[in-house]
C-alpha cells in the first residue's frame, strides 16, 4: 500500500438514460456495482467488487449504482468512458467530447425514457425491477 493508503474517495452514481462502457488502460481498478433493490429481499443481489487489470472493459447499465476505484502504488491508471446513446449534457460542454464534430447536434434534448417501460429479460440480474408492488 502506498504511503497514505489508497485513494478512498469514490463517486457512486447511476445513469437513467444511457449505458456506460469503461475501458481500463493502463492500471488496476476495482469496479463497484450495486443492483437495484426490489421489495422482495429474496431478489436482492449482492454488491459486486470486481478487480480489473488493464486491458479490461466494464459495462454499467441503468439503474445500477456504480463507481470505479483506482488501486495503485503510484503506477499510472487510466479510464476511458463511452456512453450510448450520446450524452446530451456532455455534448453541450465545450471540450468535453473529443469527437463532437463527428456527430450532428440534436436540436433539443432527447426525451427521457428513464423508469418508463424498461422490462429486463428473466436472465438479467435487474429482472427484479420488472415487478411492481401490487
Ligand atoms: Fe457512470
Amino acid at each position: 500500500m502506498p504511503p497514505g493508503g489508497y485513494k478512498i474517495r469514490v463517486y457512486p452514481h447511476s445513469h437513467d438514460d444511457f449505458e456506460q462502457v469503461s475501458i481500463i488502460h493502463p492500471g488496476t481498478m476495482v469496479h463497484h456495482m450495486r443492483r437495484a433493490w426490489s421489495r422482495n429481499l429474496n431478489e436482492w443481489l449482492p454488491d459486486e467488487h470486481e478487480i480489473l487489470t488493464a486491458p479490461a472493459v466494464v459495462i454499467s447499465k441503468p439503474p445500477d449504482i456504480h463507481t470505479t476505484q483506482a488501486v495503485t502504488a503510484g503506477e499510472r491508471v487510466g479510464l476511458i468512458d463511452f456512453f450510448a446513446p450520446v450524452r446530451w449534457d456532455f455534448s453541450n460542454i465545450d471540450g468535453m467530447v473529443v469527437n463532437r464534430a463527428e456527430y450532428p447536434m440534436l436540436p433539443q434534448q432527447p426525451k427521457s425514457y428513464a423508469r418508463v417501460a424498461t422490462v429486463y429479460s428473466a436472465s438479467d440480474p435487474r429482472a427484479a425491477s420488472n415487478r411492481r408492488p401490487t
